[in-house]
């Protein structure tokens, strides 16, 4: 049963959960689940403050850099004011340097907002000015820190750097990873949100494993990127970056960076040869587990991905079009992030199946940029009917859009506003 809530009231109910959750330059993505800002959950959150507050969207993705390394990462989180309520904080990572940060990055959506950015200020283009060459240091480090060998496919070194935390497309690669620590006791996250949402004991122990080990190497990037008993090229950072390379270029031609856009072209034309090697037997993309060799059995949400990169075929985009709508008949609200016919699907545990509107978001960019309208539009109004019934949560159980997770959650708003409450199918981001 759908709420009566007018359509501006929704809008300003999605404003105030923005408002209510910036601390000032920078926005948490949900006040008591995560206290800090988060990379990707910021690039999403600049496009929802774009609606109705320019200035402040690009704060976001200024504070953000903030926190970018010298090598040019930017990591997954920035601890920019201390908080209680979550682990693993800054003191488990280890990492001295100002804002504190974690040592892992996640997926690169930060120059595609930025370009949206751009496109929305005129002729003032002092801002993105200045955040090109801090973007194009982030796509460096991932082309050559992250790809020390030149191969195209670039690699991750922790579930959380994907953003899809908790997968089954990493079930395989973190079974190799064999548990050191004991992490149970210091979880945070079972306080705030109920356990059947969240990820296992088993999982934190390894994940938490990756940091130890990357801890013993000093963060040394090139050392973590080939040492790391986890390493797997991610079909969604591979697809995101590819995409973000695409808007970087744009710009860069746009104003003058003219070496950057050098750069640029070669590593969209290695990534569009490469991500060949993740295409399945039955035509679909996954991730690949670079230690052993194996593509992901899992066919999960990222396999839309290619679409939202712009490097799939009109076929490859037609076989989407068919596991869509297989995938809908089996579970009622789209896009499920694990097929609901498979065995490792879990409707309301966290990545293993719930729905979530960032996601659905950049999936109806790609179908719209493939002409396939009527998917993006399905996408849409999917996306605009979960908010409807329930609310601004974290992600949705696919089967009947219960909320699942952290409420009043950004990414959901910011997707609202800038998205999946309006009337257009046809959106795509950004025009490449
Ligand atoms: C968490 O703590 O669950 C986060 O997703 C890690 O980034």
């Amino acid at each position: 049963m759908l709420s009566t809530t007018p359509p501006s009231d929704r809008d300003e109910a999605a404003r105030a959960v923005l408002r209510r959750n910036d601390r000032g330059g920078f926005t948490v993505p949900n006040g008591r689940v995560y206290p800090f800002q988060w990379n990707w959950d910021s690039a999403f959150v600049a496009l929802g403050f774009a609606t109705f507050d320019l200035d402040r969207a690009w704060r976001e993705l200024e504070t953000l850099f903030e926190g970018q390394w010298d090598d040019g990462m930017v990591p997954h989180i920035v601890f920019r004011a201390p908080a209680d309520g979550y682990y693993p904080g800054p003191e488990a990572w280890g990492i001295q340097r100002q804002p504190l940060t974690s040592g892992i990055s996640q997926p690169p959506v930060a120059a595609t907002a930025a370009r949206v950015l751009h496109g929305l200020s005129g002729r003032d283009a002092s801002r993105i000015r200045a955040l090109v060459p801090k973007l194009f240091a982030s796509h460096r480090w991932w082309h050559e820190t992250r790809d020390p060998d030149g191969t195209g496919l670039v690699t991750m070194v922790h579930p959380w750097e994907s953003g899809r935390d908790n997968s089954p497309d990493w079930d395989e690669p973190l079974a190799n990873v064999v548990p050191q620590v004991d992490v149970a006791h210091l979880r945070k996250d079972l306080g705030h949100v109920d356990a059947s949402h969240r990820p296992t004991h088993d999982f934190y122990n390894r994940v938490m494993t990756l940091v130890e080990e990357a801890k013993a190497l000093r963060w040394d990037g090139m050392a973590v990127a080939r040492g790391l008993s986890f390493r797997v090229c991610d079909l969604g950072i591979q697809s995101i970056l590819l995409r973000a390379d695409r808007d970087l270029l744009k710009l860069a031609e746009e104003l003058g960076f003219t070496e950057e856009a050098v750069a640029l072209q070669g590593w969209i034309a290695r990534s569009d040869t490469a991500m060949s090697r993740l295409k399945g037997g039955d035509g679909l993309y996954r991730s690949l587990d670079l230690r052993s060799g194996r593509l992901s059995e899992a066919v999960t949400c990222a396999a839309y991905l290619p679409l939202y990169a712009r490097m799939a075929s009109q076929e490859d985009a037609l076989a989407l079009k068919r596991h869509l709508a297989a995938t809908r008949a089996a579970a009622g609200f789209s896009v499920a992030s694990s097929d609901p016919r498979d065995r490792r699907f879990d409707a309301t545990r966290y990545w293993r199946g719930p729905v979530w509107l960032m996601m659905n978001r950049m999936i109806a960019d790609g179908f719209s940029a493939y002409g396939l309208t009527e998917e993006a539009g399905l996408l849409r109004r999917d996306s605009g009917d979960l908010v409807r019934q329930n609310g601004f949560w974290e992600y949705f159980d696919p089967r009947d859009g219960t909320g699942c997770g952290g409420p009043d959650f950004s990414w959901t708003a910011a997707m609202w506003l800038s998205w999946a409450g309006s009337q257009d199918d046809r959106q795509a981001l950004t025009a490449l």
